[in-house]
Protein backbone atom coordinates (compact mmCIF):
# COMPACT_ATOMS: atom_id res chain seq x y z
CA UNK A 1 0.00 0.00 0.00
CA UNK A 2 1.37 3.38 -0.92
CA UNK A 3 1.53 6.23 1.89
CA UNK A 4 -1.37 8.18 0.12
CA UNK A 5 -3.23 4.79 0.50
CA UNK A 6 -2.58 4.07 4.36
CA UNK A 7 -3.19 7.24 4.85
CA UNK A 8 -6.75 7.43 3.19
CA UNK A 9 -7.60 3.81 4.65
CA UNK A 10 -6.54 5.45 8.40
CA UNK A 11 -9.10 8.59 7.54
CA UNK A 12 -11.90 6.03 6.28
CA UNK A 13 -11.11 4.05 9.90
CA UNK A 14 -11.23 6.90 12.11
CA UNK A 15 -13.83 8.58 10.36
CA UNK A 16 -16.36 5.72 10.49
CA UNK A 17 -14.86 5.93 14.82
CA UNK A 18 -15.78 9.52 15.21
CA UNK A 19 -19.35 8.90 13.60
CA UNK A 20 -19.92 5.63 16.05
CA UNK A 21 -19.49 8.13 19.08
CA UNK A 22 -21.40 11.28 17.48
CA UNK A 23 -24.46 8.31 17.08
CA UNK A 24 -24.06 7.85 21.09
CA UNK A 25 -21.80 4.50 20.64
CA UNK A 26 -18.37 4.48 22.03
CA UNK A 27 -14.95 4.54 19.83
CA UNK A 28 -13.48 0.60 19.22
CA UNK A 29 -10.18 -0.45 18.00
CA UNK A 30 -9.32 -3.90 16.41
CA UNK A 31 -10.01 -7.25 17.67
CA UNK A 32 -8.97 -6.70 21.38
CA UNK A 33 -12.12 -7.09 23.29
CA UNK A 34 -14.36 -4.80 21.89
CA UNK A 35 -16.43 -1.74 22.88
CA UNK A 36 -18.48 -3.99 25.50
CA UNK A 37 -15.50 -5.35 27.02
CA UNK A 38 -12.53 -3.95 29.01
CA UNK A 39 -9.94 -3.36 26.24
CA UNK A 40 -6.12 -4.07 27.18
CA UNK A 41 -4.99 -0.90 25.58
CA UNK A 42 -7.60 2.15 25.38
CA UNK A 43 -9.44 1.26 28.62
CA UNK A 44 -8.87 2.28 31.98
CA UNK A 45 -5.91 5.48 30.86
CA UNK A 46 -7.82 8.68 32.55
CA UNK A 47 -8.66 8.61 35.99
CA UNK A 48 -11.87 9.34 37.00
CA UNK A 49 -11.02 12.99 38.34
CA UNK A 50 -9.52 13.39 35.06
CA UNK A 51 -12.47 12.91 32.75
CA UNK A 52 -14.84 13.99 35.71
CA UNK A 53 -15.26 17.98 33.61
CA UNK A 54 -15.00 16.60 30.28
CA UNK A 55 -17.26 15.64 27.65
CA UNK A 56 -18.84 12.61 27.44
CA UNK A 57 -18.10 11.97 23.91
CA UNK A 58 -14.40 13.31 24.53
CA UNK A 59 -14.08 10.34 26.83
CA UNK A 60 -16.29 7.99 24.68
CA UNK A 61 -13.65 8.69 21.48
CA UNK A 62 -10.41 8.14 23.68
CA UNK A 63 -8.39 5.56 21.41
CA UNK A 64 -5.55 6.29 22.76
CA UNK A 65 -2.84 3.72 24.64
CA UNK A 66 -1.40 6.31 27.48
CA UNK A 67 -2.21 9.00 29.29
CA UNK A 68 0.56 11.49 27.93
CA UNK A 69 -0.63 14.42 29.65
CA UNK A 70 -0.40 13.17 33.02
CA UNK A 71 3.32 11.88 32.42
CA UNK A 72 4.24 15.52 30.41
CA UNK A 73 5.46 17.80 32.33
CA UNK A 74 2.80 21.31 31.09
CA UNK A 75 3.22 24.24 32.84
CA UNK A 76 0.86 27.19 32.94
CA UNK A 77 1.83 29.95 30.26
CA UNK A 78 2.85 26.92 27.99
CA UNK A 79 1.46 25.91 24.24
CA UNK A 80 0.82 22.53 24.04
CA UNK A 81 0.42 20.73 20.54
CA UNK A 82 -1.21 17.43 20.39
CA UNK A 83 -0.38 15.25 16.84
CA UNK A 84 -3.45 13.29 15.92
CA UNK A 85 -5.72 14.36 18.53
CA UNK A 86 -8.97 12.44 17.62
CA UNK A 87 -12.33 13.71 19.83
CA UNK A 88 -9.70 15.99 21.78
CA UNK A 89 -9.52 14.26 25.26
CA UNK A 90 -5.86 14.78 25.86
CA UNK A 91 -5.83 18.58 23.95
CA UNK A 92 -8.47 19.74 26.51
CA UNK A 93 -6.70 18.39 29.82
CA UNK A 94 -3.77 19.96 28.36
CA UNK A 95 -5.74 23.03 28.04
CA UNK A 96 -6.73 22.85 32.18
CA UNK A 97 -3.09 22.49 32.98
CA UNK A 98 -1.41 25.28 30.47
CA UNK A 99 -4.44 27.76 31.48
CA UNK A 100 -5.96 30.72 30.25
CA UNK A 101 -2.68 32.27 29.33
CA UNK A 102 -1.50 29.22 27.45
CA UNK A 103 -2.90 27.04 24.48
CA UNK A 104 -3.65 23.67 23.48
CA UNK A 105 -3.37 22.67 19.44
CA UNK A 106 -5.03 19.52 18.44
CA UNK A 107 -4.20 18.32 14.51
CA UNK A 108 -5.77 15.55 13.11
CA UNK A 109 -6.47 14.80 9.28
CA UNK A 110 -9.70 13.48 9.94
CA UNK A 111 -13.03 15.40 9.00
CA UNK A 112 -15.14 13.57 11.32
CA UNK A 113 -12.74 13.55 14.35
CA UNK A 114 -12.51 16.70 13.90
CA UNK A 115 -16.75 18.13 13.68
CA UNK A 116 -16.65 15.62 17.38
CA UNK A 117 -13.48 17.80 18.79
CA UNK A 118 -14.71 20.96 17.83
CA UNK A 119 -17.68 19.89 19.45
CA UNK A 120 -16.81 18.54 22.54
CA UNK A 121 -14.24 22.06 22.67
CA UNK A 122 -18.05 23.90 22.44
CA UNK A 123 -19.45 21.70 24.95
CA UNK A 124 -16.40 21.95 27.52
CA UNK A 125 -16.70 25.58 27.00
CA UNK A 126 -12.69 26.22 26.83
CA UNK A 127 -11.37 28.92 25.02
CA UNK A 128 -7.37 28.33 25.10
CA UNK A 129 -7.69 25.53 22.28
CA UNK A 130 -7.45 25.61 18.78
CA UNK A 131 -8.40 21.98 16.52
CA UNK A 132 -6.58 22.64 13.32
CA UNK A 133 -6.92 20.47 10.05
CA UNK A 134 -3.88 19.00 8.64
CA UNK A 135 -1.19 16.19 8.54
CA UNK A 136 1.49 15.77 11.41
CA UNK A 137 3.77 15.26 8.35
CA UNK A 138 3.00 18.60 7.59
CA UNK A 139 2.50 20.77 10.51
CA UNK A 140 0.78 23.46 9.67
CA UNK A 141 2.46 25.38 12.50
CA UNK A 142 5.58 27.78 12.45
CA UNK A 143 8.79 27.12 13.52
CA UNK A 144 9.75 27.49 17.37
CA UNK A 145 5.81 27.87 18.32
CA UNK A 146 5.42 25.22 20.67
CA UNK A 147 6.81 23.81 24.32
CA UNK A 148 5.49 20.50 24.14
CA UNK A 149 4.05 18.07 21.73
CA UNK A 150 1.94 14.92 23.16
CA UNK A 151 0.73 12.33 20.82
CA UNK A 152 -1.12 9.52 21.87
CA UNK A 153 -1.03 6.73 20.10
CA UNK A 154 -0.92 8.60 16.42
CA UNK A 155 2.96 8.29 15.11
CA UNK A 156 3.02 4.52 14.52
CA UNK A 157 0.23 4.93 12.08
CA UNK A 158 2.27 7.29 10.37
CA UNK A 159 4.03 6.16 7.31
CA UNK A 160 6.66 8.42 7.30
CA UNK A 161 8.08 8.67 11.02
CA UNK A 162 11.02 10.34 10.30
CA UNK A 163 9.15 13.30 8.63
CA UNK A 164 6.93 13.33 11.75
CA UNK A 165 9.73 13.56 14.00
CA UNK A 166 11.77 16.34 11.56
CA UNK A 167 7.99 18.32 12.19
CA UNK A 168 8.16 17.69 15.10
CA UNK A 169 11.41 19.16 16.18
CA UNK A 170 11.21 22.20 13.83
CA UNK A 171 7.64 23.29 15.48
CA UNK A 172 9.07 22.48 19.14
CA UNK A 173 11.02 26.12 20.37
CA UNK A 174 14.75 25.10 21.48
CA UNK A 175 14.05 22.96 24.78
CA UNK A 176 10.94 22.07 24.26
CA UNK A 177 9.51 18.57 24.87
CA UNK A 178 8.12 15.28 23.39
CA UNK A 179 5.95 13.72 24.93
CA UNK A 180 4.27 10.35 23.36
CA UNK A 181 2.47 7.60 24.50
CA UNK A 182 2.89 4.84 21.45
CA UNK A 183 2.81 1.17 21.30
CA UNK A 184 7.02 -0.25 21.21
CA UNK A 185 8.07 -3.75 20.55
CA UNK A 186 11.05 -4.18 22.68
CA UNK A 187 13.43 -6.36 20.77
CA UNK A 188 13.12 -8.35 17.50
CA UNK A 189 10.01 -9.66 16.20
CA UNK A 190 9.12 -11.39 13.06
CA UNK A 191 7.48 -9.15 10.67
CA UNK A 192 4.25 -11.14 10.41
CA UNK A 193 3.57 -11.62 14.00
CA UNK A 194 4.18 -7.78 14.58
CA UNK A 195 1.40 -7.04 11.75
CA UNK A 196 -1.13 -9.96 13.43
CA UNK A 197 -1.27 -8.30 16.47
CA UNK A 198 -1.27 -4.95 15.37
CA UNK A 199 -4.14 -6.10 13.66
CA UNK A 200 -5.39 -7.92 17.08
CA UNK A 201 -4.94 -4.20 19.01
CA UNK A 202 -6.71 -2.39 15.82
CA UNK A 203 -5.82 1.34 16.47
CA UNK A 204 -1.98 0.33 15.46
CA UNK A 205 -0.08 -0.37 12.80
CA UNK A 206 3.60 0.10 11.97
CA UNK A 207 4.74 0.36 15.54
CA UNK A 208 8.39 1.02 15.61
CA UNK A 209 10.81 -1.28 17.62
CA UNK A 210 12.18 0.85 20.94
CA UNK A 211 15.58 1.17 19.50
CA UNK A 212 14.22 2.03 15.98
CA UNK A 213 12.57 5.03 18.04
CA UNK A 214 15.78 6.16 19.59
CA UNK A 215 17.47 5.71 16.49
CA UNK A 216 14.87 8.05 14.55
CA UNK A 217 14.74 10.86 17.79
CA UNK A 218 18.15 11.12 17.08
CA UNK A 219 18.55 11.57 13.61
CA UNK A 220 15.66 13.84 14.02
CA UNK A 221 18.11 16.17 16.06
CA UNK A 222 16.24 15.30 20.03
CA UNK A 223 18.27 14.38 23.22
CA UNK A 224 16.98 13.40 26.74
CA UNK A 225 15.58 10.28 24.58
CA UNK A 226 13.76 8.09 27.18
CA UNK A 227 11.31 5.38 26.52
CA UNK A 228 9.19 4.01 29.60
CA UNK A 229 6.80 1.02 29.83
CA UNK A 230 3.36 1.86 31.27
CA UNK A 231 1.78 -1.19 30.32
CA UNK A 232 3.05 -4.65 28.81
CA UNK A 233 0.46 -6.93 26.50
CA UNK A 234 0.34 -10.56 27.31
CA UNK A 235 0.36 -12.52 24.18
CA UNK A 236 -2.31 -14.79 25.82
CA UNK A 237 -4.55 -12.02 25.69
CA UNK A 238 -4.74 -12.58 21.77
CA UNK A 239 -4.97 -16.12 21.61
CA UNK A 240 -8.16 -16.39 19.63
CA UNK A 241 -7.48 -13.87 17.58
CA UNK A 242 -4.35 -15.48 16.81
CA UNK A 243 -5.42 -19.44 16.46
CA UNK A 244 -8.11 -17.82 14.27
CA UNK A 245 -5.51 -16.91 11.96
CA UNK A 246 -3.37 -20.38 11.92
CA UNK A 247 -1.16 -18.66 14.47
CA UNK A 248 0.07 -21.15 16.99
CA UNK A 249 0.14 -19.22 20.38
CA UNK A 250 1.86 -21.55 21.87
CA UNK A 251 5.00 -21.41 19.94
CA UNK A 252 4.66 -17.24 19.70
CA UNK A 253 4.10 -16.88 23.62
CA UNK A 254 8.02 -17.68 24.10
CA UNK A 255 9.26 -15.56 21.05
CA UNK A 256 7.12 -12.72 22.05
CA UNK A 257 6.40 -12.38 25.85
CA UNK A 258 7.13 -8.74 26.92
CA UNK A 259 7.80 -7.26 23.67
CA UNK A 260 4.56 -5.28 22.83
CA UNK A 261 4.42 -2.45 25.13
CA UNK A 262 2.47 0.99 25.59
CA UNK A 263 5.61 2.99 26.45
CA UNK A 264 5.90 6.96 27.11
CA UNK A 265 8.29 8.36 24.80
CA UNK A 266 9.97 11.56 26.07
CA UNK A 267 12.90 13.57 24.24
CA UNK A 268 13.93 17.31 24.05
CA UNK A 269 15.04 19.63 21.54
CA UNK A 270 18.12 20.92 22.38
CA UNK A 271 18.61 24.56 24.14
CA UNK A 272 21.18 25.31 21.56
CA UNK A 273 19.37 23.91 18.23
C1 LIG B 1 -5.63 6.05 17.52
S1 LIG B 1 -6.47 7.58 17.21
C2 LIG B 1 -5.92 8.50 18.62
C3 LIG B 1 -6.73 9.74 18.86
C4 LIG B 1 -6.37 10.49 20.14
N1 LIG B 1 -4.96 10.80 20.20
C5 LIG B 1 -6.79 9.74 21.39
O1 LIG B 1 -5.95 9.46 22.25
O2 LIG B 1 -7.98 9.44 21.50
C6 LIG B 1 -5.54 8.26 15.86
C7 LIG B 1 -5.94 9.68 15.41
O3 LIG B 1 -4.86 10.20 14.63
C8 LIG B 1 -5.34 10.75 13.42
N2 LIG B 1 -4.26 10.57 12.43
C9 LIG B 1 -3.70 9.40 12.04
N3 LIG B 1 -2.72 9.62 11.15
C10 LIG B 1 -2.64 10.97 11.00
C11 LIG B 1 -1.81 11.82 10.20
N4 LIG B 1 -0.89 11.32 9.41
N5 LIG B 1 -2.00 13.17 10.27
C12 LIG B 1 -2.97 13.68 11.08
N6 LIG B 1 -3.80 12.93 11.84
C13 LIG B 1 -3.62 11.58 11.81
C14 LIG B 1 -6.61 9.98 13.12
O4 LIG B 1 -7.48 10.74 12.31
C15 LIG B 1 -7.16 9.72 14.51
O5 LIG B 1 -8.01 10.77 14.93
Amino acid sequence: MSAEETKETVKEKYGQIALQVVNGGKGCCGSAPTCAGDNPITSRLYTSAETADLPTEAVLASLGCGNPTALAELNPGETVLDLGSGGGIDVLLSAKRVGLTGKAYGLDMTDEMLALAWENQRKAGVENVEFLKGEIEHIPLLDNAVDVIISNCVLNLSSDKDRVLTEAFRVLKPGGRLAVSDVVVRGAVPTSIRRNVELWIGCVAGVLEEDEYRTKLARAGFDAIDVEPTRIYRIEDAREFLTSRGLDVDTLAAQTEGKFISAFVRARKPVTA
